[in-house]
């Protein structure tokens, strides 16, 4: 099979005209830098995982069958160049902006919330989808550069949020709080019909556990945020900022053994936890 893609964290095939294979592996990024030590077993986790939100979301998706533990096959679509993001609570790059009062385009927020303050009402925050940096960009830009009609805007904004608002109640009965999460979407080439792409896991969402929730403070997190935090705390984070200014992105770091030995407990924990339900 050939190689088509490979991603910062999936190498995609080319299968026939109509399907791709998706093979989950062990790599990780953090901050859009891809890092050097695979999370030996990561890939297997996020692929299960996958399949398991596509089996229950009540959405039609591009999933057609696992092959093996760590490869899905799937359709070949044409994808929506941006990130539906959904986001139910004020953290990372939204608490930056928040701060920077970047976030006029959206809904109005109050003055000075705390960090992971639980919003009102989880809101649309898509961006764009970029090789170098997401940014994010407006409904208003969405519509101007015709990257979707205002029906399909609609469709996806809506879709996004519905199934949002779905895993966050899945979540909930195991002990989680998904804070926010990013959805991909593509066109049926067939009919156009707009359907769920890419994947959907803890490379795709935050999660938290419920009883240790507290606004105000940094969040222990059940997902690559530990790696980001880690990185935060050796003074990657900064690198990353300095450099990115001129386009720039910084050698990652070899991650330790206890880093990844943790960042890979804490992917089977709520794995298991969530699939369980
Ligand atoms: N059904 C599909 N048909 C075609 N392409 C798809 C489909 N689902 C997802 N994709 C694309 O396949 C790629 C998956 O690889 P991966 O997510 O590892 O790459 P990536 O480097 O993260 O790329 P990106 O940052 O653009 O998402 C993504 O570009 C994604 O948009
Ligand atoms: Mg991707």
């Amino acid at each position: 099979m050939r190689l088509i893609h490979s991603g910062k964290v999936k190498d995609v095939y080319d299968v026939d005209e109509k399907n791709i294979l998706f093979h989950f592996t062990d790599r990780v990024s953090a901050y859009d830098v891809p890092m050097i030590t695979p999370i030996v077993g990561k890939g297997e986790i996020l692929c299960k995982f996958a399949e398991f939100w596509f089996n229950l979301l009540r959405v039609k998706n591009h999933m057609i069958r696992l092959e093996g533990t760590d490869k899905m096959l799937v359709k070949r679509l044409n994808m929506i160049p941006i990130e539906c993001v959904v986001r139910g609570y004020l953290y990372g790059s939204l608490f930056d902006r928040y701060k920077h009062g970047e976030l006029t385009h959206l809904e109005s927020f109050a003055a000075n919330l705390p960090l992971a303050s639980k919003l009102k009402l989880p809101i649309f925050d898509p961006t764009t989808k970029s090789n170098i940096h997401d940014r994010p960009i407006s409904e208003k830009d969405i519509l101007d550069q015709q990257i979707l009609e205002l029906n399909e805007l609609q469709y996806v904004k809506n879709t996004s949020i519905n199934l949002y608002n779905h895993m966050v109640d899945i979540a909930d009965q195991s002990g989680f709080i998904i804070a926010d999460v990013k959805f991909e979407f593509g066109r049926d080439p067939s009919n156009g019909e707009i359907i769920l792409a890419d994947s959907v896991g803890p490379d795709e969402f935050r999660v938290w556990l419920k009883s240790q929730y507290a606004p105000g403070i940094v969040q222990e997190s059940y997902d690559k945020q530990y790696l980001r935090d880690w990185l935060t705390k050796i003074g990657f984070k900064d690198q990353v900022d300095m450099l990115s200014k001129n386009g720039n992105k910084p050698v990652p770091p070899p991650l330790p053994k206890s880093v990844v030995q943790e960042l890979l407990r804490r992917y089977a924990y709520v794995y298991e936890k969530i699939s369980s339900t």
